[in-house]
């Protein structure tokens, strides 16, 4: 039985509609993260999911149970806001167990849970302190130390590591893994950022406008993503999308592509595909690789005739990035950190055609 069901569920405020249609379903240990740009109604979603905004349409089920209708309280939820809403005058053992007091837990069991999670976040040195005597990254943990102690069916967390700096934001990424690995918990969770999104769920689902775009695994997400939006928000550098043009030609498909001096690139997609004149071709950097000759990479068709100048080369430690441009838009290839690649000169590419989208320019929407 899935642990969350939505199904049609709209919101409006007035005349604003919020969220469009939405629907989702998610099984018991799933790790259910929302992506999407700011604004796009991941938190008014989480809030519908808790109860805390009334829906305009469809229905909410969680463990089985319709909850469309049912306070918060009462459906079995525990959420970590990112702004971690700590009593600031409670110590935080207090703050952890004021919840199951007030819920009427008896005392005996208060104390167990209390040390149970203290004992599972590495909190225990801290139980005595008030919030104010917290680092960002231990507050954070308080946080999720009383949502844990409801041992509720579904967690909801709202971008609980935005206010932490960077490395902590990581190093917290990886104890909710472990978290969630160790408790086999039912999460959604909410963010802006692609990485967590990636690093995190068992299944993505990206938004934009109030509108779901793509529901999948990571990898689905990120090897074949439904749209050009989607294939542009994930993954970093971003896809490459770059304006082209196919044509069928004996059980291929011919891809050429502008540039700049020089007759249009052509590749040869040994695969027959039903593809418009004009598409766009959507490759990873890492999807490009540099062109060595006879010796081919598998699955990697070469162009007829590779060379691009490259424009800018960024070494980044373990990869050096090169920037050329094609059919009018930069294109960025992730080329190994030794690679001889050089700014201003020429250099081989070659595309794994294996990997690689193709779009529709007119709707953006995947045709492969
Ligand atoms: N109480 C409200 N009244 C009217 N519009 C709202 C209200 N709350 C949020 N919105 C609007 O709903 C949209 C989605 O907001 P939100 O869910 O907070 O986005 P996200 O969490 O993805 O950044 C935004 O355009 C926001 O301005
Ligand atoms: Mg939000």
């Amino acid at each position: 039985m899935p642990i969350l069901e939505i199904e049609h569920l709209q919101k409006a405020y007035g005349d604003t509609h919020i969220l469009h249609d939405i629907n989702i379903s998610i099984e018991p240990g799933d790790f259910l993260v929302l992506v999407g740009p700011s604004g796009c109604g991941k938190s008014t979603l989480l809030n519908c999911i808790a109860g805390l905004e009334p829906i305009t349409g469809g229905t909410i089920r969680i463990a089985g149970r319709d909850v469309t209708g049912v306070s918060p309280k009462d459906r079995d939820i525990a959420m970590v806001f990112q702004s971690y809403a700590l009593y600031p005058t409670m110590s935080v053992a207090r703050n952890i167990t004021f919840g199951m007091q007030v819920r009427g837990v008896d005392k005996a069991t208060q104390e167990r849970k209390l040390a149970e999670v203290a004992r599972q976040l590495q909190i225990e040195p801290l139980l005595n302190r008030k919030p104010g005597q917290l680092s960002g990254g231990q507050r954070q943990r308080v946080a999720m130390g009383r949502a844990l102690v409801r041992d509720p069916a579904l967690f909801l967390f709202d971008e609980p590591l935005s206010n932490l700096d960077a490395k902590l934001r990581v190093s917290m990424r990886t104890e909710i893994k472990k978290l969630h690995q160790d408790l086999n918990a039912s999460i959604v969770y909410v963010t802006h950022d692609q990485i967590e999104a990636m690093t995190l769920a068992t299944r993505i689902v990206v938004m934009k406008g109030g509108v779901i775009q793509q529901i999948g695994t990571p990898a689905e997400i990120y090897n074949k993503p439904a749209n050009m939006f989607v294939a542009d928000f994930m993954g970093s550098p971003a896809m490459n999308l770059i304006p082209a043009r196919a044509r069928a030609e004996g059980g291929q498909t011919r891809i050429e592509i502008d540039r700049p001096g020089d007759a249009p690139l052509v590749i040869v997609d040994p695969v027959a595909r039903d593809l418009p004149t004009e598409i766009v071709l959507g490759v990873r950097p890492e999807d490009i690789h540099e062109a060595t000759g006879n010796a081919h990479l598998p699955g990697t068709a070469q162009a007829a005739s590779s060379d691009v100048l490259i424009e800018i080369v960024e070494p980044a430690g373990a990869d050096t990035f090169a920037v050329t441009h094609l059919g009018g838009k930069p294109v960025t290839a992730r080329l190994r950190a030794e690679s001889a690649v050089q700014a201003r000169q020429p250099f081989p590419l070659a595309f794994d055609l294996s990997k690689v989208s193709y779009f529709s320019p007119k709707d953006g929407q995947r045709l492969n």
